[in-house]
């Protein structure tokens, strides 16, 4: 009993104590030579959803056996936390402990005699911020005694910034692969719940339909734990520049995000509507390629060619080359669709036409309607202004009128521009 008083006669004269060393981590407050406790000595900082260790240490008189550790929160105002602002204690059948701290706090070591005071608080909020006091309860000498340290640690937690972590391994069509996301802290409170949504390029959203793990949970040590989730899918080439989002969710609605881009390899290709066709002795061919990135067409039967034409239009991942040479003596000609990861070659046969006379034929029908349609808007055309010119008598037509008479007959059709032109 006396020890007791004697202990706490020592902590109301705070201004004896004295600081003592500093260790690595933290540093010594000493109330006399045995009844010491080592804390951090700048403020800790943490993140909501998140957990925090507040490292500690303590020691006490030789004849003093510690049985409990008890941690209070209180106002530094407080010159002694009390009763009501117990946040944990080692005898789990102590009722005083805040509800708002149950089940959140535990000790690192938990064999109290190795006088490791330090706990981890799990499922952080931005309200635990403030200044948390140890007590210890035990015995000396046959009585029942006890001390708080008037030191105190002190936490400052504030809203969560850390992210998940996506891990994308190379993606390649037709290759089923596996994102990870992992939660960002390394806690035991509350599983995080995981939310994959994905975002499509282009104008229609690709939907990625493949199989999540909704939690998985890695023990690293008793009071940390890693948790993950996967999404395992097949990538195609309507994946490609879409955005994966990881959305990690801490209880008290603590949301954390990530966005990745995926990037997928598409190994080229060469595509249906490939042909070859000759007609009055010129050798048109047409070769459709697609790949990511995108492949070039390389045609070899030009090499031994030095009058040709090339056109190649480009449409997102497809690539469409058209060439146009004076030979006929070939049975196929071979196109090469090529990229950085690899290429790919294909023999398109030749297709001998008949001459372009046929009337019957629809492609060699469209060019004399388009011809007829021209034909309408010009002679409308010319119409019209005719009969500007007679309304505005002296004033002729400038140029801009003609600027807009061509670009009307432009817009009929382009392709046809060619034919359509000597009619003006
Ligand atoms: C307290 O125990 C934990 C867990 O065993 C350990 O990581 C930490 O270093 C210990 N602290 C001290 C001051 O011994
Ligand atoms: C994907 O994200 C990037 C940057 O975060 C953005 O620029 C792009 O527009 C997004 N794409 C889609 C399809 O949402
Ligand atoms: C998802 O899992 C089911 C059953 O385990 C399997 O049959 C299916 O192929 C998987 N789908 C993908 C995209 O991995
Ligand atoms: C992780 O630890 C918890 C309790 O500490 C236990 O219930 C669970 O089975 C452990 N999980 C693994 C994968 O070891
Ligand atoms: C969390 O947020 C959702 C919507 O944002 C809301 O419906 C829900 O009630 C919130 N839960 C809590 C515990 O605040
Ligand atoms: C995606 O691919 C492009 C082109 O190969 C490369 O520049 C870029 O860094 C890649 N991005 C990612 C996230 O892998
Ligand atoms: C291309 O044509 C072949 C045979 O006509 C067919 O089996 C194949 O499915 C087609 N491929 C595509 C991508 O349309
Ligand atoms: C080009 O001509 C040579 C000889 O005239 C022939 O051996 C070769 O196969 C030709 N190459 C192609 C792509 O037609």
């Amino acid at each position: 009993m006396f020890v007791l008083i004697c202990a706490t006669l020592l902590f109301s004269v705070r201004g004896i104590h004295a600081e003592t060393g500093a260790s690595v981590w933290g540093r010594q407050y000493c109330l006399t030579g045995t009844y010491c406790i080592t804390l951090s000595e700048a403020d800790i900082t943490a993140e909501a959803g998140l957990c925090v260790v507040i490292p500690c240490s303590f020691s006490t008189a030789t004849a003093f056996t510690t049985q409990h550790i008890v941690w209070f929160k209180c106002k530094t105002s407080n010159r002694k936390c009390g009763d009501s602002d117990i946040i944990f204690h080692t005898n789990k059948y102590n009722t005083k402990v805040q509800s708002l701290f149950k089940g959140r706090v535990s000790l690192l070591q938990p064999d109290v005699s190795q006088e490791n005071c330090s706990i981890i608080i799990n499922d952080l909020t931005e309200s635990d911020s403030g200044a948390y006091q140890l007590r210890v309860n035990g015995l000396q000498y046959g009585y029942s005694d006890g001390l708080t340290y008037s030191e105190r640690a002190v936490l400052s937690v504030k809203g969560l910034t850390q992210k998940p972590s996506v891990m994308i391994p190379p993606l390649t069509e037709g290759q089923q692969t596996t994102l990870t996301c992992t939660a960002p802290g390394l806690c035991s409170g509350s599983d995080p719940k995981f939310t994959w949504t994905w975002r499509g390029a282009g104008e229609k959203n690709s939907q990625i339909t493949g199989n999540i793990t909704a939690l998985k949970t890695e023990n690293l040590t008793a009071v940390t734990q890693r948790h993950s989730s996967t999404l395992t899918f097949n990538p195609s080439a309507e994946h490609h520049n879409s955005n994966v989002t990881c959305e990690v969710s801490f209880t008290n609605n603590i949301t954390a995000e990530e966005t990745v881009t995926l990037n997928v390899t598409f190994y080229p290709k060469i595509l249906n509507g490939s042909k070859c066709e000759v007609q009055s002795g010129v050798l048109t061919c047409v070769c459709i390629s697609k790949g990511i990135p995108l492949p070039y067409i390389i045609w070899p039967l030009l090499n031994n060619h030095s009058e040709y034409s090339v056109i190649t239009t480009v449409s997102r991942q497809t690539i469409h080359s058209t060439l146009t040479v004076k030979d006929h003596s070939n049975t196929f000609v071979e196109c090469v669709g090529r990229s950085r990861v690899g290429e790919t070659q294909h023999n398109i046969p030749v297709i001998t036409s008949p001459k372009r006379e046929d009337p019957h034929g629809p492609s060699a029908q469209l060019p004399w309607v388009v011809v007829a349609v021209s034909l309408f808007v010009n002679v409308i055309s010319i119409i019209l202004i005719m009969f500007l010119w007679h309304t505005r008598k002296k004033v002729n037509p400038n140029q801009e009128d003609r600027m807009y008479m061509s670009i009307k007959k432009t817009d009929v059709s382009s392709d046809y521009e060619v034919i359509a032109l000597p009619l003006n």
